[in-house]
């Protein structure tokens, strides 16, 4: 009997020190694990930055998704900044700090103004190649552009509106920005291609802020400053949207033809929708890709084709099929 228990005393001792060793050799392993992966962190072979006009803005985003893929394919870091709502203070602020940082070159909207010039002098003689994009700045020593002929795309816009309509006109204009020069450049090719025509007044003109919200106050004020207006022309990617949204607070007798810029799904949306009469077409994923290629190229000489402009055009109801573009812009 005394045998028996003795062995059972064993038996429990036994299995309690076995049960310990496993817990002890397990937990024992996950303190004191060390991570032996030496794997070095990624090398890269460039760092560019890409200064945006709005980050979160959806047009940039397309940019920003042209360039960072084509960084990938290439082994290039893309570090992507600028400001959370349009502020052309920041985006120097921004321009500044990647000179500091010593990256291996710079993409940027071009920005009005000798601050601008000033600092891509800066970068320049600091060995930092600089390509504006969407905006150029051909006074400043930028290496070259990518972008829309912001001209050239005002300008179909006109042509478009004297295809399109009969009899007088009242136009009113929305701006992202006044002090935007791809918004002076693009209203400049609009009233060249209507100047010959003198039953087409342009009236006035309101600024949105590349903002929806901000196209929906410029536009219900332009209406109702303006009530004679027959015409609404938006000129950044969200003003269709906005100026859409602004026409139905007022709801006018006779609904206005409306031009937009871009091609952001909401604005197509609204092209179907017979609201959007004709939008100028961009290809902002396209500047993207362009800008890192062109950088690229300066890595290895200096200088290059200075101008790359990328194609642009008109797009109407006909030409969109659930949402998707379906045949080719047209040349007015
Ligand atoms: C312009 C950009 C602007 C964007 C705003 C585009 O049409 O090309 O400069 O930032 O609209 O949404």
């Amino acid at each position: 009997m005394k045998n028996i228990r003795r062995k059972i005393v064993y038996a429990v001792c036994g299995g309690i020190f076995l049960v310990s060793m496993v817990l002890m050799l397990y937990y024992g392993k996950e303190t004191f694990y060390v991570d032996n992966d030496t794997t070095p962190p990624h090398v890269y072979d460039y760092h560019f930055a890409l200064i945006t006009e709005e980050v979160g803005n959806e047009y940039w985003d397309l940019i920003e998704t042209g360039a960072k893929e084509e960084a990938a394919s290439h082994n290039i870091y893309l570090e992507y900044t600028g400001p959370k709502k349009a502020d052309d203070d920041e985006k120097l602020q921004d321009l500044d700090r990647m000179i500091s940082a010593k990256v291996d070159g710079i993409i940027s909207q071009g920005i009005s103004g000798e601050r601008f010039v000033d600092l891509v002098h800066k970068a320049t003689e600091n060995g930092i190649p600089v390509v504006t994009v969407d905006t150029d700045v051909p006074k400043s020593e930028r290496k070259a552009y990518t972008g829309t002929d912001n001209y050239y795309a005002g300008f179909i816009a006109g042509q478009t509106l004297v295809k399109d309509t009969k009899g007088k006109q009242y136009v009113g204009v929305v701006a992202g920005s006044f002090d935007a020069l791809n918004q002076q450049a693009r209203l400049q090719g609009f009233k060249d291609a209507i100047k010959s025509e003198n039953r087409i007044e342009l009236v006035d003109s309101k600024e949105s802020n590349i903002s929806e919200i901000g196209a929906v106050q410029a536009t219900y004020s332009l209406l109702r400053q303006n009530p004679e207006i027959t015409v609404l022309f938006g000129m950044s990617a969200l003003d269709g949207v906005g100026m859409v949204q602004g026409v139905g607070e007022i709801d006018p007798s006779d609904y206005p033809y409306i031009i937009s810029f871009d091609i952001l799904p909401g604005t197509l949306e609204l092209i179907e929708e017979g609201k959007i009469a004709a939008t100028v077409v961009q290809y902002p994923k396209k500047m993207g890709e362009t800008a890192v290629e062109m950088l690229l190229e300066l890595q290895k000489k200096s200088v290059i084709q200075p101008l790359h402009y990328i194609e642009t055009g008109i797009i109407k109801k006909e030409d969109i099929s659930n949402g998707e573009i379906v045949s080719e812009a047209d040349q007015p």
